[in-house]
C-alpha cells in the first residue's frame, strides 16, 4: 500500500464496472452483500448514501458504503457504515481502515459526532476489526446484526 496513492472515489459511469468487480472471499459472503446489490441500494437511496470505490493508483482495491440521513428517526442508521467489502486478495494491508477513515471524515465533515456500524458476529466476522479501530458495542440488536458506535473528537 502507497499511503499517497490511496483515495476514495465516487462512483461514476466510468468506474461503475470496476467497483461490481471488487468481491470478499466466497467464505466472507454471509458477512457483506455483493457490491452490485449495494449499488442497487444506493440508486434507490440516492439522496443519503455514499457510496465511494478504493483506489491505490489505478488497483480497486475495496468498496464503501455510508449513510447520512440526519433527519431518520432510528439514531442509529442517521450516520453509520452500511457496507464495506475489501477484495479477497487485498485484506490485512491496510485499505479497510484506510475506507472507515474516509467515512469518518465525511462524517466529521457533515458535522456528525456519531457514527455507527452494525455486524454479523460469529466466526470471521468483521467485529475485532471494529474494536480495533475505535467502535464499541452499544449492546443492541438490528436484526441479526449488532450494533457498534464511535464518537468523533
Ligand atoms: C473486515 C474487513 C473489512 C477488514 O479489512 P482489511 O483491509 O483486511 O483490514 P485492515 O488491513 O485495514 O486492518 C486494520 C486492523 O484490523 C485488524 N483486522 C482486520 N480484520 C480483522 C479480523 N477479522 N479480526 C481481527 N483483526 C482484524 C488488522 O490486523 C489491522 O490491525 P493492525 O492495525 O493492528 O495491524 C475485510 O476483511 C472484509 O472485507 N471482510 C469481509 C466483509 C466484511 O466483513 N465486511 C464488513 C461488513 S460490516
Amino acid at each position: 500500500m502507497s499511503s499517497t496513492s490511496l483515495r476514495a472515489v465516487e462512483i461514476t459511469p466510468d468506474n461503475v464496472r470496476t467497483a461490481v468487480k471488487v468481491e470478499v472471499r466466497e467464505d466472507q459472503n454471509a458477512f457483506v452483500a455483493p457490491v452490485v446489490f449495494s449499488l442497487a441500494e444506493a440508486y434507490a437511496s440516492r439522496e443519503t448514501a455514499w457510496p465511494r470505490l478504493i483506489l491505490d493508483g489505478d488497483r480497486p482495491v475495496a468498496f464503501i458504503m455510508a449513510n447520512f440521513d440526519p433527519d431518520e428517526k432510528e439514531p442509529d442508521h442517521r450516520c453509520g457504515i452500511w457496507r464495506l467489502n475489501v477484495a479477497a486478495g487485498e485484506q490485512g494491508k491496510g485499505y479497510g481502515r484506510f475506507a472507515v477513515q474516509a467515512v469518518l471524515d465525511e462524517a466529521r465533515r457533515r458535522g456528525q459526532r456519531r457514527v455507527t456500524v452494525s455486524w454479523v458476529p460469529g466466526e470471521g466476522s468483521p467485529e475485532e476489526f471494529y474494536l480495533k479501530l475505535g467502535f464499541r458495542k452499544t449492546g443492541k440488536v438490528d436484526g441479526d446484526e449488532l450494533v457498534g458506535e464511535l464518537f468523533l473528537d
